[in-house]
């Protein structure tokens, strides 16, 4: 596959956390289709449709949902988060569970309901057990569980089985924001029983920015109310003339207008390709590298680890710090990384490198190497 992968010899690329480089086939798609668009506008519409078509049952294969009518392609992962939210008929007092390290995304539009008399909880997942933590936080009022399979700055991945059977249990939806793990890690929504399950292209993924998946279980499909509407989220769009309407049973219904073609295009040739190498190979990959990272980190005695130890607890993302170091120090350490090309983030108060399974091991081994001699030259 090192032929799909050619970014500038300068660069040491750690962030697929953030926003990752696109793989040949993604780029030449986009190519394409931009060519094809600019001789013969939509005259092949319908292979567009094929594209789309195909890009759902690539989708419903990565999350092992049971049909692709109940897969829906939205703009990222907040609009699929927020068609959660403002679909569910709240009540006053209800409560929403969810932890105290997630990304903006998954906190404030749960907050935004705040006047409508619902609570969010976010509970407390530094500790030996987090999902205990979580479960712990339910009661009679919980309608929702939310929280992110991985975490954006700890780089913690949660047991989502466990949660998704406690919620089960008690009668509670189950909403995952998948996007640190989707196109890393193995996914099942049907196995971790997921209600909801939102993530866009760009990170782990390799597509393009502007076009995510949102999954809804049928049943949980239904007790969402719409909050947008247009043409193409009716049963029989395409039928203009037709004034007796009804929302599509399929996810379908959370799509109001024309789809994001040039998206569709791009994030279905990025996901050939991990479907070509297969999730599970992508997911050994992707774990061997964030451990060889992590032995590295926990070698260096100046470095301590942000990330969990427990190689079980982990993905694709490796926070580290440097010890007795404070915030401005990590963020003078991140510019001067990016500086000499080290593609990376600054995140829970440390550098947060994320290789995936394309990385080169030298690659890691010279980011790591950089940050120690950048960090000693501070001194
Ligand atoms: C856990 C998590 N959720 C969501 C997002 C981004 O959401 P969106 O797709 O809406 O831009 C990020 C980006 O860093 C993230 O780490």
């Amino acid at each position: 596959m090192d032929e799909e992968f050619s970014l500038d010899a300068d660069i040491l690329y750690l962030n697929h956390a953030a926003v990752a480089p696109w793989p040949k086939r993604t780029a030449e798609a986009v190519k394409v289709f931009a060519e094809e668009n600019h001789r013969q506008g939509s005259v092949d519409y319908p292979r567009w449709l094929n594209i789309e078509r195909a890009l759902r049952g690539r989708l419903q294969r990565l999350i092992h949902a049971t049909s692709a009518d109940d897969i829906a392609l939205v703009k990222n992962t907040s609009e699929g988060l927020s068609l959660v939210a403002y679909g569910l008929p709240w009540q006053d007092g209800d409560n929403i569970v969810s932890t105290n390290q997630e990304f903006p995304s998954n906190r404030i539009v749960w907050e935004s309901l705040r006047d409508r008399g619902v609570q969010l909880r976010c509970t407390d997942i530094a500790g030996d057990d987090p999902e205990g933590a979580i479960v712990a936080g339910i009661d009679a009022h919980t309608r929702l569980v939310s929280v992110s399979s991985v975490q954006y700055a700890t780089g913690l991945r949660l047991d989502l089985m466990r949660l998704g059977a406690a919620c089960r249990e008690r009668g509670v939806l189950f909403c995952v924001d998948a996007i640190q793990s989707l196109g890393a890690l193995c996914f099942d929504a049907e196995a971790c029983h997921a209600d909801f399950v939102a993530a866009d292209a760009h990170k782990w993924m390799l597509g393009p920015e502007g076009v995510a998946m949102f999954y809804s279980r049928p049943e949980a499909r239904a007790q969402l109310g719409l909050v947008q509407y247009g043409w193409h989220m009716v049963e029989r769009a395409g039928d203009f003339d037709r004034t007796d309407w009804k929302p599509a049973a399929s996810a379908r219904r959370f799509e109001p207008g024309s789809p994001n073609m040039l998206g569709v295009h791009a994030m279905e040739a990025s996901l050939s390709l991990l479907e070509q190498i297969g999730m599970p190979t992508v997911e050994a990959e992707v774990l061997g590298r964030t451990s060889r990272l992590v032995e590295a980190v926990l070698a260096e005695p100046e470095l301590e680890l942000v990330t969990p130890r427990d190689a079980g607890r982990r993905a694709g993302i490796v926070t580290f710090r440097f010890r007795g170091r404070d915030a401005e120090f990590h963020a003078r350490l991140y510019r001067q990384l990016m500086d000499h090309r080290v593609i990376c983030a600054h995140r829970g108060g440390g550098i947060r490198y994320s290789p995936h399974f394309h990385t080169g091991t030298d690659v890691i081994d010279e980011a790591l190497r950089l940050a120690l001699e950048l960090a000693r030259d501070a001194n």
